[in-house]
């Protein structure tokens, strides 16, 4: 509503007056709303349409509107979001609904929206927050041209189970790296001021526990205790929370029996009085209404009930709280400050993105296609993402290749480059290796999509040299994807051995969304190249990678295991009864038929020179109190190339209350090395790093000694020990 003066009227709708603190302006819109309409903020639908849902957006019934296909991760299209469709529907609520609240419009843009970049777990191969806020940046705008105003995305479930698809959307194993990342994302997404035009809202998902779904089975049920939770999986999202995220989704799973949409304890209780997260937390997709299936409520209104005690503020498509939350709290079974705690948290949420001040997204002349800036980003990202697991001085690829075969099915499938969660992006946009190497190795490259492997074995007998494009298409990874075998789809291995019969040079480059058993292609293959999905600049970076015009340096964020019967691995496996003090690459284990280390470790990350480290030494021996000490540790470029080496430090507490991890990642640095450099790379050590869940479920530090490790990756390290001194 405008006064004649064109201004809002803000003698008639107060909260409109922009001048006003957020909080205050949710008051006086909250004194204006009735119980009903209060409830219609909680509610979220799935693809709005201006003209079908005209009548319930005018009355007033409908808070938000996700734009998505369903639960498949992405991996078939819908139209794309129509701007002209959502400018309409939001005049419906602007313009005719009694209160004129906006709608809040999300939608997944995952790991980028027209400018694809690697998947997560690839983008976490950097271990670079600085590029992850810029991709997240960039993002955001193109999808705000878009009309969307919040994105799910960071996924910051910490995994060791590769059989589970979602690892794709997730930034690895580990607290640290997947908390620091984690956070980049959301101040790239947001930035400073959520209700720039060119930001979104971002959300920290799943709460909390899915990515330990038994078996590796998506959705499957969650057995954890609040130690481990807090110890791992709490603490990235706690990352996330201090970075400013504004929501958080609550997972599938059941944790210990309780859905998490019903998990007053976690949500209510852990992140919102004692993180004091002020945001809100959306359901994910139909949860609350799952809480029947699991169970645990015999209707949607007893799932209404449970859930709104818990502290999930936004029902996002089960209609669960717009049917029953008035008459429960009309019944006395829901107080009514549990269903204002909540709208207050959405109409927080609409004030903090601006909503109010510009409800429209047309901007007139504004495109989201990806640009030459866009796109050099996006090839960065990709070059920081490829992780050389392997190489007997094949790479780079020099004169002596001599006539290079490229072969597989990865060559010029635009689509299949960019990765699971990919809802705008655009298969004839990516640029793809076939494209890339042809136009950089002219007549000296054959480049073949390996449809026939009788004919890829001929053309390989044929060549100098075989780069084979090895792994899973995008849609065997992400949402409901789960496998038994983490193996090569079928057949690739066959041609992978073939092929290396010949005896001449072989090169495989492995996309994939998870961990895969490589180990005999480890084996076969001269160079190792994995590259996750690589998103729109694909092609450009792998050249760059192989013919050596880029180092390599990406560091695995998940450890490999040596086969899917070793699953789980990870560097935060805790020591038992009788490997106390196991390294986590010594090869013994529990397995009578096989030895047990991971294939590939946690931090894995080869450069096309050679670098040594040396011991870890510390400016004092004993840590006292707040103070902080200093490690160092002398890094060398052995070789003939520059590198980016990733210089990584992990921990190990010996004696603690509670089993605490066999090797903890603890920090890391980027150095850049000329051949033969040598550079002392310095951790600053305090007494915090080193700080844990007790028995109690009290976070303490412990006095006593703490290990200390660096190296390139986690099976690779050198330790000095430190005497903690709390006081
Ligand atoms: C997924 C979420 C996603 C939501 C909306 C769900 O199936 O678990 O990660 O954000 O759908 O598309």
């Amino acid at each position: 509503m405008t006064s004649h003066t064109g201004r809002p009227d803000t003698d008639a709708r107060p909260w409109l007056d922009a001048s006003l603190p957020v909080e205050q302006r949710v008051d006086h819109l909250m004194a204006a709303m009735t119980l009903a309409e209060k409830v219609a903020q909680t509610h979220q639908v799935a693809n709005i349409h201006p003209d079908d849902d005209a009548e319930q957006i005018r009355a007033g019934r409908i808070s938000s509107s996700l734009y998505a296909s369903g639960a498949t991760a992405g991996n078939e299209r819908d139209e794309g979001v129509l701007v002209g469709n959502i400018d309409a529907a939001q005049r419906h609520a602007v313009e005719g609904s009694r209160l004129g609240i906006p709608i809040l419009f999300g939608r997944d843009v995952i790991h980028g929206h027209r400018t694809v970049f690697p998947i997560p777990l690839g983008l976490a191969a950097s271990f670079d927050p600085e590029l992850l806020e810029e991709a997240a940046a960039i993002a955001a705008r193109e999808a705000a041209v878009d009309g969307v105003a919040w994105t799910f995305t960071p996924m910051v479930d910490i995994s060791e189970e590769p059989r589970w698809g979602r690892v794709a959307e997730s930034l690895g194993e580990t607290p640290v790296l997947s908390g620091r990342l984690a956070a980049a994302l959301v101040r790239g997404f947001q930035g400073p001021d959520p209700s720039d035009r060119d930001r979104l809202a971002s959300c920290a998902k799943h709460f909390v526990g899915y990515g330990l779904a038994a078996g590796g089975r998506d959705y499957d049920t969650v057995s954890v205790g609040e130690n481990t939770l807090r110890n791992l999986h709490l603490r990235p999202f706690k990352d996330a929370v201090d970075a400013g995220v504004t929501t958080v989704m609550a997972s599938f799973n059941d944790v210990d029996g309780t859905p998490m949409h019903a998990h007053e304890r976690l949500i209510r209780e852990v992140l919102k009085d004692e993180w004091g997260f002020d945001g809100v937390v959306v359901a994910d997709w139909n949860g609350i209404g799952q809480i029947v299936f699991q169970g645990v409520a015999a209707d949607r209104r007893e799932a209404a009930k449970l859930a709104i005690h818990a502290g999930v503020d936004l029902d996002m498509v089960s209609a669960s709280y717009l049917d029953h939350l008035e008459e429960l709290v009309e019944s006395g079974e829901v107080d009514v400050a549990l269903v204002d705690d909540a709208v207050r948290r959405v109409l927080r949420l609409k004030f903090r993105l601006g909503l109010f001040e510009h409800p429209y997204a047309t901007r007139e002349g504004a495109s989201n296609a990806p640009t030459p800036q866009t796109r050099s980003v996006a090839r960065r990202a990709a070059h920081a993402s490829h992780v050389l697991v392997k190489n007997d001085g094949v790479l780079p690829l020099g004169e002596d290749a001599g006539r290079v075969l490229l072969s597989g099915p990865f060559v010029d499938d635009g689509d299949a480059l960019l990765g699971t969660w990919v809802l705008d992006g655009r298969g004839e946009e990516v640029a793809t290796p076939g494209d890339a190497l042809r136009e950089r190795l002219g007549h000296r490259v054959t480049v073949a999509d390996g449809r026939f492997p009788d004919v890829t074995l001929m053309q390989a007998r044929a060549a100098d040299t075989s780069v084979l494009l090895l792994g899973e298409h995008r849609s065997r990874s992400g949402e409901a994807q789960s496998v038994v075998d983490i193996g090569l789809p079928p057949g690739q291995l066959e041609l992978v051995r073939a092929v290396a019969a010949y005896g001449k040079p072989l090169v495989a480059v492995v996309y994939t969304g998870r961990p895969l058993d490589l180990s005999e292609v480890l084996d076969l293959a001269d160079a190792v190249v994995v590259v996750w999905h690589p998103g729109i600049e694909a092609g450009p970076a792998l050249a760059d990678v192989l013919l050596g015009d880029v180092e390599p340096y990406g560091r695995l964020p998940m450890t490999f295991p040596l086969s899917t019967g070793h699953i789980p691995t990870s560097t935060h496996q805790r020591p038992t009864g009788r490997l106390i003090r196991a390294d986590v690459d010594r090869k013994e284990g529990r397995y009578i038929d096989a030895l047990t280390y991971p294939r590939l470790p946690f931090g894995r990350g080869l450069s096309y020179t050679t670098v040594e480290y040396g011991e870890p030494k510390l400016s004092d021996a004993t840590l006292v109190g707040d103070d902080s000490v200093a490690l160092s540790v002398t890094v060398t470029n052995t070789g003939d190339r520059p590198c980016r080496e990733v210089v990584q430090l992990y921990f190990r507490d010996p004696v603690a209350q509670v089993t605490r991890p066999l090797v903890e990642l603890s920090d890391w640095a980027v150095v850049e090395l000329e051949p033969g450099a040598a550079r002392d790379v310095l951790f600053d050590v305090r007494a915090e790093q080193f700080a844990y869940y007790g028995r109690d479920l009290a976070a303490r530090v412990d006095d006593g000694a703490i290990e200390l490790l660096t190296g390139p990756d986690a099976a690779s390290l050198q330790s000095v020990t430190l005497t903690i001194q709390t006081a």
